[in-house]
C-alpha cells in the first residue's frame, strides 16, 4: 500500500502548531443534509432553483446529498476520528423556523441531536445561521431584495440562538453574502437566478443589515463570540496598463472591499458606482452604523485568485492565464494571494476582529482504489495555504484558526455532485465514506501537534 504524502508544514515555532490554534472542517446543510421534505422542512430557495431544468449540473438537486441528517452520528465520529477540535456547520433556516415565523421543534431538535454529539467527541461547534438556503416563502415575497427579511433573519437568530444558547462556541450570521448577492442577484448562477447588479446592490445591503440586526439578537441570548463568514479572492491585473490596473482596483472592491468594507468602515467602495452607476443601495438613516456594529472575529473564505483585464468600458473581464496550476473547478492555486489580502486587510481595518480561515481547500476528481483515495494536489494545496496563513500571522494579523472545506464531497451548488471538495470521499450511491488521503496527512499532523503539546 502506497504511503500517504506527508503535509509539507510550517516550521516548528509556528503558531499553528499551537494547540489553541483551532483546526476544524467545514460543511452546509443544503451541502450534505438531505432530507429536504422531512420533519416539517419547508423549501429553500436552493430547491426552487434545482427544480427548474438547467440551473444545476446533471440536474442534481440536495434532496438526498450526503444524507447527514440520517448519518450524522458516523459523520461525528468520523471528524472525531480524524483528530478535528472544530466544526463549522450550517443551520437550515428552513428546517427550523415555520412559515408563521415560530420554531418548529422537530427541526430544532436535528441540531440539538447533532450538538449533542459534537459535544460527546469534544468538537466545538460553529454554527453559520444561514449558508444562501433562504426559505422559498420569503422568496416569494421579495427575498433579499425586500427590506422585511432582514427583520425575518434577525427574529430567526433571536429564536435559534434562545434554543441552542450555550452550546456553541461561535455564531457566524452569514455565509458568503458576496456569492448570495452577486452570484445569485446579478449573475444568476446561483438562486434566486436574479440577473442585474441593481439587484445584487439592493440584496447586499439587507443581507448586511439583517447580518447586523442579529448580532445584539444573538448577543442577547448567548455569551458565544459572534462573527460574519466573509469570500476573499485573489485580483491581479493582467497588465500594467491603465485601464487594466483601474480593472483590477474595481474588481478588487467588488470581490472583496464590498462587505468588508461595510463591516469595518461603515461604507460601501467608491468603485461599485463606477461600476454599476444605476444602481443605488437602499440605505436609510442608521443602517451603515447598524451593519458596521463590531464583532467578535470575522470569517474569510479563501480558494483562488483572479487574473482581471479592462472590458474596455467601466467593467472588468476574468482572463485564464495559461501555465498556472488550477483544480478541477479551474480556480488558480495562488496561495499568496491570501497572505497578501490578510495582510492588506489587518493595515486596512484598524478595527478588523480577530480571524478565521473559515473555508479554504480544492475540488478534485478523486476516485477510490483499493480502499484509498490519492488526492496529491490537495496534500500541496493545504500545506501552501498553511505557509501562506504562517506567513501572514508573522505579519501580524491574528489569525485563530483553520476550517478546510468540506469534511465530505458534497453538493457543489450549481455544479451538482461532479466537484469534490471533501476530504472524505462520499459513495453516492451505498453513502460509504472514505478519508482521502489528504485526511489522513491531517490526522497525522493533528497527532504530532498533540504530541508536541
Ligand atoms: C464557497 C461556499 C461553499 C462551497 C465552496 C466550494 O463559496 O461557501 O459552500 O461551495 O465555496
Amino acid at each position: 500500500m502506497p504511503v500517504s504524502p506527508q503535509l509539507v508544514l510550517p516550521p516548528a515555532g509556528s503558531a499553528i502548531w499551537r494547540r489553541d490554534f483551532l483546526f476544524g472542517a467545514a460543511t452546509a446543510a443544503y451541502q450534505i443534509e438531505g432530507a429536504t421534505e422531512v420533519d416539517g422542512r419547508l423549501p429553500s430557495i436552493w430547491d426552487s432553483f434545482g427544480a427548474v431544468p438547467g440551473n444545476i449540473a446533471n440536474g442534481d438537486t440536495g434532496a438526498v446529498a450526503c444524507d447527514h441528517y440520517h448519518r450524522y452520528a458516523d459523520d461525528v465520529a468520523l471528524l472525531a476520528g480524524l483528530g478535528f477540535s472544530a466544526y463549522r456547520f450550517s443551520i437550515a433556516w428552513p428546517r427550523v423556523i415555520d412559515e408563521n415565523g415560530r420554531l418548529n421543534p422537530k427541526g430544532v431538535a436535528f441540531y440539538q441531536r447533532l450538538l449533542d454529539k459534537l459535544d460527546e467527541r469534544g468538537i466545538a461547534p460553529y454554527a453559520t445561521l444561514c449558508h444562501w438556503d433562504l426559505p422559498q416563502h420569503l422568496q416569494d415575497r421579495g427575498g433579499w431584495l425586500n427590506r422585511d427579511t432582514s427583520l425575518r433573519f434577525a427574529d430567526y437568530a433571536d429564536q435559534i440562538s434562545r434554543a441552542l444558547a450555550g452550546r456553541v462556541r461561535g455564531w457566524m450570521t452569514l455565509n458568503e453574502p458576496w456569492v448570495s448577492a452577486y452570484v445569485g442577484h446579478a449573475e444568476g448562477r446561483h438562486a434566486p437566478g436574479l440577473r442585474s447588479p441593481r439587484y445584487a446592490v439592493e440584496a447586499m445591503h439587507h443581507l448586511l443589515l439583517g447580518h447586523g440586526l442579529a448580532v445584539p439578537a444573538l448577543r442577547a441570548n448567548d455569551k458565544a463570540p459572534v462573527g460574519l463568514v466573509a469570500n476573499v479572492n485573489g485580483v491581479t491585473a493582467a497588465s500594467d496598463s491603465a485601464e487594466d490596473q483601474l480593472a483590477a482596483r474595481r474588481a478588487h472592491a467588488n470581490n472583496n472591499l464590498w462587505v468588508l468594507d461595510a463591516l469595518f468602515k461603515g461604507q460601501y467602495p467608491e468603485e461599485l458606482r463606477q461600476l454599476w452607476p444605476d444602481a443605488i443601495a437602499p440605505v436609510r438613516d442608521g443602517d451603515m452604523a447598524t451593519i458596521s456594529v463590531p464583532l467578535d472575529f470575522v470569517g474569510i473564505n479563501y480558494y483562488f485568485r483572479a487574473v482581471v483585464a479592462s472590458d474596455g468600458g467601466h467593467g472588468y473581464v476574468v482572463q485564464q492565464t495559461p501555465g498556472v496550476e488550477r483544480t478541477q473547478m479551474g480556480w488558480e492555486v495562488h496561495p499568496d494571494s491570501l497572505r497578501n489580502l490578510l495582510v492588506e486587510f489587518h493595515q486596512r481595518y484598524p478595527e478588523m476582529p480577530p480571524v478565521y480561515i473559515t473555508e479554504n481547500g480544492m475540488a478534485s476528481d478523486d476516485r477510490v482504489q483499493d480502499g484509498r483515495v490519492h488526492d496529491e494536489q490537495r496534500i500541496r494545496y493545504l500545506g501552501r495555504h498553511f505557509a501562506a496563513i504562517d506567513q501572514a500571522m508573522q505579519q501580524g494579523v491574528d489569525v485563530r484558526g483553520y476550517f478546510v472545506w468540506s469534511l465530505l464531497d458534497n453538493f457543489e451548488w450549481a455544479y451538482g455532485y461532479d466537484k469534490r471538495f471533501g476530504i472524505v470521499h462520499v459513495d453516492y450511491t451505498t453513502q460509504q465514506r472514505t478519508p482521502k488521503d489528504s485526511a489522513l496527512a491531517l490526522k497525522s499532523f493533528f497527532q504530532q501537534r498533540a504530541e508536541r503539546a
